[in-house]
């Protein structure tokens, strides 16, 4: 793991899922890896059929993993079954489509039921089960019985009965859909909330685009597989770093943000080496924080100190337009140095389309002449 990595709430490691069996087994999920850090909302997007409520009924220990492995709240849930599974069910909040209210019981006893397994204290339970409640617009309804509620009523009633207990991991699943543009409104900023101040994460499959802004990062599913995963902080940032670097400067604002979609952020702790003079040049690097010396060998068995660059600024693109040997060995010059790293093929996929890359690639062989 890399420098001051957080702890992740969720890790899910090249996990398959099959349903079925002998000639009717089909594969649904294939190699799907994912770490979820506490403190995080991540929504999953992705056609009918994808694989969204499978995965997250997986990560939720309501199917045992049969392929991989699955790591929730330091739990290890590859190999469990049955009331092993069942146990690790606890710490986790589910806002599921299916919400199964307790039909003879009140709003309010609905959400009492969470609490009774939880910590709040018994004295404390009516103020604290009436205060969701009323947060989530419910307050007038709290002593109705799921039949008297309308859909989207009901919704919310189990939203709060998932929350009510501060659950260290959320996972929803389309926690919105029954519900008007307000009531998702308060559903959705309550979850941003539990991720702020309570550090819970959060995953929710969703299609509706008003609550896009409030993720932190975006997901997407196709045909049982992750085809991108956006950390929404990171790619803002790259591609305001990336719109004032003179090699990307004709590329469309559309371009630049499937590169940014595409670099992945890793960390450097002070003196590690990030490319070797000599080696060949697999990455192109983006600093996002900290600096990075550069150093070319010297005459004898000193190298050279060239240049320190610090946000904002590239590296490594040389070795991969000219399909040459790194040309110089770049450093970490500070503690938490913060890079971006785009492969080799997809840099020169994003650049050939690009005039500027032709006269970087020119430039480079007039040089050599
Ligand atoms: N219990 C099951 N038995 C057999 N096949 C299933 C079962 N549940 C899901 N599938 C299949 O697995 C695939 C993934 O389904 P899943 O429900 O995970 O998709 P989804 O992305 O959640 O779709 P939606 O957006 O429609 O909810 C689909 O092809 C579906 O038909
Ligand atoms: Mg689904």
């Amino acid at each position: 793991m890399a420098a001051n990595e957080p702890a992740a709430a969720v890790r899910v490691e090249g996990v398959n899922h099959f349903f079925g069996e002998g000639d009717a087994r089909n594969q649904v999920l294939f190699d799907n890896n994912l770490e979820i850090p506490s403190g995080q909302l991540m929504i999953l997007t992705g056609p009918s059929g994808s694989g969204k409520t499978t995965l997250l009924t997986l990560i939720g220990a309501l199917r045992s993993v049969q392929s991989g492995r699955i790591e929730v709240l330091g739990h290890d849930l590859s190999g469990l079954h049955g009331s092993d599974l069942v146990a690790k069910r606890r710490d986790i909040g589910f806002i599921f489509q299916m919400h199964n209210l307790f039909d003879s019981l009140s709003a309010f006893e609905n959400v009492q039921m969470a609490m009774q397994v939880g910590s709040c204290p018994p004295a404390e339970m009516r103020r604290h089960g009436t205060a969701i409640l009323d947060r989530l617009g419910l307050g007038h309804r709290i002593d109705h019985r799921p039949k008297a509620l309308s859909g989207g009523q009901r919704q919310r009633v189990a939203v709060a009965r998932a929350l009510v207990n501060k659950p260290k991991l959320i996972l929803a699943d389309e926690p919105t859909a029954a519900l008007d543009k307000d009531s998702s409104r308060i559903v959705v900023d309550l979850l941003k909330e539990l991720t702020t101040q309570e550090g819970c994460a959060v995953i929710m499959v969703t299609h509706d685009v008003r609550i896009i802004e409030l993720a932190d990062r975006i997901v997407n599913m196709v045909d049982g597989a992750i085809r991108s995963d956006v950390i929404m902080r990171d790619a803002l940032m790259i591609c305001e770093f990336l719109r004032t670097v003179d090699l990307f400067r004709n590329l469309t604002p559309t371009e630049i943000t499937n590169i940014a979609e595409r670099m992945k952020r890793r960390r450097y702790r002070k003196d590690e080496i990030i490319i070797r003079e000599g080696e060949p040049g697999e990455e192109f690097f983006l600093t996002g924080s900290g600096s990075i010396e550069v150093r070319r060998r010297g005459a004898g068995s000193h190298d050279r100190h060239v240049a320190t660059l610090g946000a904002g600024q590239v590296f490594g693109e040389h070795a991969l337009i000219a399909d040459e040997p790194r040309n110089a060995t770049c450093v970490a010059g500070t503690d938490e140095v913060e890079v971006f790293v785009l492969r080799k093929d997809d840099f020169r996929r994003a650049l050939e389309a690009s005039a500027s890359f032709k006269d970087q690639l020119q430039a480079i062989y007039f040089q050599r002449q």
